[in-house]
């Protein structure tokens, strides 16, 4: 979780916010905004196919980036063991 924290502050923020509910400095810029990862209603496994694919692959806004070419698989586990840490929906099923 601490690591998924370091990844999440150098790649994430900017779009999905320091707290990760999609409020970043850029995302503004952006039509669909950045998810609000703290209420995604999203699985473990989808979550980590979105950070790897992007969000074209999966049908959702090419403004999510593929991470697959720049992350490392641990680094990417992380990240979801991070975003599952912070959610807050209690809709959410990991
Ligand atoms: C350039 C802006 C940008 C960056 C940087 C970015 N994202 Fe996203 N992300 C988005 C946008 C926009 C969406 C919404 C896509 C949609 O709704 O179609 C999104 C959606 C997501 C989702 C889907 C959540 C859900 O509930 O469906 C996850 C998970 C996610 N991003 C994780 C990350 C992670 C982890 C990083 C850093 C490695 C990251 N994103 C970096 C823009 C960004």
């Amino acid at each position: 979780m601490f690591r998924g924290g370091l990844v999440f502050a150098n790649y994430c923020v900017t779009c999905h916010g320091i707290n990760a509910d999609g409020n970043g400095r850029a995302a503004r810029l952006y039509n669909p905004r950045p998810a609000n990862l703290r209420a995604s209603d999203k699985n473990n496994a989808y979550i980590g196919l979105i950070i790897k694919l992007g969000g074209e692959a999966m049908g959702r806004s090419q403004f999510m980036p593929p991470w697959g070419a720049e992350l490392t698989e641990e680094q990417m586990s992380d990240l979801v063991a991070y975003i599952r840490s912070n959610n807050v929906n209690p809709a959410a099923n990991p």
